[in-house]
């Protein structure tokens, strides 16, 4: 029988319950700058669980303090942060959704402002900090950017230590999945990228270098994890920079596999960040589906794959399942306009019988 967006989905010993997964989204929401999740990130998760997703996944949670992207991120770099996310981890799987988490370094794009206040570089003096990166260059900003210090040997290890650390706590805090965040230009995909990777040692050069550390990442992670849950890597297919020597389609495509023997499950395919460069050729409805397709095609392990990227639709979304495109539709910004979105698409294509609408909301949708 042809899988639609309303059939479960197993992976290890988990079943989500349907295909539709919120894509993590950061709320920039953190009140004392603290990385402790709030009543928003409780309210904003749960009320997806609610909502009907088979997938919650948080924003991208820091697993160091300076991996944060603004100083209002989320993050897990404590035993502390792990106690207060425990309690939306559980709502949310109690409303019978599968809690995930991803988990982040934001590399040399750390120490920024939210995006309602520019998106600007943020300097020490008011409240930024120096940031890590492969190599010792800043992102390119129109302002003046933070100090980027290039990590050496230790400081890629400790890095890969708390991406291990991280999905401890993860596991630990009632989290099904835990995503490593290699895309959009952050840290990991920092290393991936010769655009910022202009290392000469272990983790530079080749395309087994360059990878490195994320398999290092995805190793620990799983290991972690266990073998009963489920690890995602998301990562950018392209860097949208055919002009020069860049991160594109075909090493994504070897990518997956190796991540596949390094114990990840599905790989979340997204696409660019890495430099403002980038020359996207068109934003739109499943305008990444294509590499998420062809990755899911070229690879010789048996990877799940998930696209994310202009899915809004009801119709769109079973479409991509039902034509066996890939196996997982994330979703964000129809999520954030509609936290019912599955509900909603149950009862626009007759698909009532598939959703459980919580008794307190029956009524709403008689
Ligand atoms: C994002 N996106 C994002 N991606 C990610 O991997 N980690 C994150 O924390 C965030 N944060 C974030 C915040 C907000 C407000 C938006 C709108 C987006 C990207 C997001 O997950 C998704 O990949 C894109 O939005 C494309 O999907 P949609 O929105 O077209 O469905």
């Amino acid at each position: 029988m042809t899988d639609d967006a309303f059939s479960s989905l197993e992976i290890r010993d988990t079943t989500v319950r349907n295909r539709f997964a919120m894509s993590p989204m950061c709320q920039y929401s953190v009140d004392a700058r603290d990385g402790l999740a709030t009543d928003w990130h409780r309210v904003h998760l749960g009320s997806r669980a609610v909502g009907g997703a088979g997938i919650v996944l948080t924003e991208a949670t820091a697993v160091e303090e300076r991996g944060r992207i603004t100083p209002e991120d989320l993050g897990v770099w404590s035993d502390d942060h792990r106690d207060v996310l425990a309690p939306i981890a559980e709502f949310v799987a109690s409303q019978g959704a599968t809690p995930g988490i991803q988990l982040a370094h934001a590399g040399r794009k750390a120490s920024k402002t939210r995006p309602w206040e520019g998106s600007e570089p943020l300097q020490p003096v008011d409240g930024g900090w120096e940031t890590v990166a492969p190599s010792a260059v800043p992102y390119p900003y129109d302002d003046e950017s933070p100090v980027t210090t290039r990590l050496d040997g230790d400081g890629i290890a400790d890095v890969v230590d708390s991406f291990r650390a991280g999905a401890r706590r993860a596991r630990e805090a009632g989290f099904e999945i835990a995503e490593v965040h290699a895309a959009h230009g952050y840290l990991l995909h920092e290393f991936l990228s010769p655009v910022t990777n202009r290392r000469e040692d272990e983790y530079g050069g080749s395309f087994e270098n360059r990878t490195r550390i994320l398999r290092e990442v995805t190793e620990a992670v799983r290991d972690e994890m266990g073998d009963e849950r489920p690890v995602f890597v998301r990562i950018s297919a392209t860097d949208w920079l055919d002009d020069r020597r860049s991160w594109d389609v075909e090493q994504s495509v070897r990518l997956a596999d190796d991540l596949s023997d390094a114990g990840a499950d599905l790989i979340d395919v997204s696409s660019g960040g890495i430099h403002p460069d980038q020359a996207i050729e068109w934003v739109g409805p499943n305008y990444q589906l294509r590499f998420a397709e062809r990755i899911r095609n070229e690879c010789e392990t048996d990877v799940k794959i998930g696209t994310v990227g202009g899915i809004r639709a009801a119709e769109q979304a079973d479409a991509i399942i039902r034509n066996d495109r890939a196996d997982l539709a994330i979703v964000g910004r129809r999520f954030l306009s509609d936290p019912y979105f599955p509900l909603h698409a149950a009862v626009e294509l007759g698909r009532e019988d598939a959703v459980d609408v919580p008794v307190q909301y029956q009524r709403g949708f008689e």
